[in-house]
């Protein structure tokens, strides 16, 4: 009998990259891949655990799928990656009809741990030991490296991948649960990541995006010779057959020359730089343990700006984080105002257990006060995205085609031409109208007219 799977995904690009990944290897293992739970009888959950907003939302999916579990009891629920390994037991206590919780340090087992779900062995869980409870060479080894064989089948858009660089967290800025939920920073070698990509790019891939959590902290030491991200930057310019090579996400004190150098000098390289702030206020990124004060993080941007001047930067803000006053937070407006990202993801913060910030300071900033900073720096920012892209219009970009747009998909859209989506190097959003048979394209597109995150264009 055939078993259908259905993963949901929630969270960060690693969490995506994940779940492709565990999809390769089931798929290997005999499954098929289905377009909702409903059509399941195996389906997954990867979740995050970054903010308690994505928790809660997993929780609540998790409690409307019991009645199909008190109906199918045959029917295999799992929860993996980030959460898994948050809480652990705790999902089986919250979740009772919860059959498997595997942690991102051990995705390769979930074919094992299903089957013998399958085989009436009940309950299974793998998650790896706490980061402070054991010595780090074995907390290392837990998060073991999960890296099957890519297939472009149960890739979204064949033509474009992620590559994990790095695995892990070891800057330990008080918010974060990343580095206790994803476990210790490691970089993979140089050689392997070479490898893949090339296999990838012989399968059709034109695009690769780079991932870790601070992707420029990158430093391969397996070969004798430190290898850095720059250096990774150069071995892959020279794969034939790719053309785009983007990585995020940037940690502001690791933005070197050397790197911003192979950004300007490397066709291949785009411009496009993801580098979260978080703050504009010293005081708060001294609470955070971000490392560098507001002064340091503008100069890294003159820094970017005038070696890579067409860079498109991009940046990450908390808003209402512990202590933060009203001054503080117009500091953090100040820095928007002057740094003109091209883009910002605003978060209101939320408490993480065991975190230094949960342990030692209050979440002092009430919810309202929090939803008002959040929209009015929103709204400042999306005044600036919009300036920032009307000077596009009437010129031309370059784009690779990644396939009809939600819309499109939504309507059925069976006649031709459809609404295409598109992105530049740049990564800004291209819609046009164009026949299927351009996805996987790199073209050139005339912007007709844009909006705050989308560009409008003619091929
Ligand atoms: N609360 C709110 N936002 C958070 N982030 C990380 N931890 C928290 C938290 N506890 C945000 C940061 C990070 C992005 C991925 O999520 O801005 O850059
Ligand atoms: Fe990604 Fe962090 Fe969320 Fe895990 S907790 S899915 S690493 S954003």
């Amino acid at each position: 009998m055939s078993k259908r799977l259905y993963i949901e995904t929630v969270g960060c690009q690693m969490n995506v990259l994940d779940s492709e990944l565990v999809a390769a290897e089931l798929l290997d293992a005999g499954y098929e891949l289905v377009g909702s739970a409903r059509e399941a009888d195996t389906v997954l959950f990867n979740t995050c655990s970054v903010r308690q907003h994505a928790e809660d939302k997993i929780y609540s999916a998790l409690g409307r799928l019991k009645h199909v579990k008190d109906r199918h009891p045959q029917n295999i629920i799992g929860v993996i990656g980030c959460m898994a390994q948050k809480d652990q037991q705790m999902i089986f206590r919250r979740a009772p009809h919860v059959d498997l919780v595997v942690g991102p340090g051990q995705l390769g087992r979930i074919a094992a741990l299903l089957e013998r779900v399958a085989a009436g062995d009940g309950p299974q869980m793998e998650v790896s030991p706490d980061r402070n409870s054991a010595d780090r060479a074995a907390v290392e080894r837990s998060f073991a490296r999960f890296e099957p064989l890519r297939t472009a089948k149960v890739r979204p858009v064949p033509h474009q991948a992620m590559v994990r660089i790095m695995f892990g967290c070891d800057k330990f800025c008080a918010y974060c649960i990343v580095p206790s939920v994803r476990g210790p920073e490691q970089s993979r070698p140089a050689e392997q990541i070479e490898t893949e990509v090339r296999r990838l790019a012989e399968q059709g891939c034109l695009e690769v995006t780079l991932l870790g959590q601070t992707v420029n902290s990158y430093r391969d030491r397996s070969s004798g010779r430190t290898i850095r991200l720059a250096d990774l930057l150069y071995r892959l310019q020279e794969v034939e057959g790719l053309r785009r090579v983007k990585f995020v996400t940037n940690h502001p004190r690791q933005m070197t020359t050397e790197l911003l150098e192979a950004v300007r000098d490397l066709p291949k390289v785009s411009p496009y730089l993801h580098v979260p702030a978080q703050s504009g206020s010293n005081r708060v990124l001294r609470r955070m343990k971000r490392g560098y004060t507001a002064e340091a993080y503008r100069k890294m941007l003159a820094h970017i700006r005038q070696t890579v001047p067409q860079a498109a930067i991009t940046s990450d803000f908390i808003v209402g984080f512990c202590g933060e006053t009203e001054d503080d937070f117009r500091q953090t407006v100040d820095l928007v105002c002057g740094a003109r990202f091209k883009n910002s993801f605003i978060f209101k913060y939320s408490p993480r257990p065991k975190t230094r910030a949960a342990e030692l300071y209050d979440d002092d900033v009430p919810h309202d006060v929090k939803r008002r900073r959040n929209n009015e720096l929103l709204a400042i920012q999306n005044a600036i995205s919009l300036e920032d892209n009307q000077p596009l219009v009437g010129r031309t970009v370059e784009i690779l085609v990644e396939g009809p747009s939600k819309a499109a998909r939504r309507r059925g859209a069976a006649g031709e031409p459809t609404q295409l989506v598109g992105r530049t190097t740049c990564d800004r959003i291209v819609v046009f109208d164009g026949p299927k048979h351009l996805t996987g394209k790199i073209l050139q597109v005339m912007i007709e007219k844009v909006d705050v995150f989308t560009l409008f264009g003619c091929p």
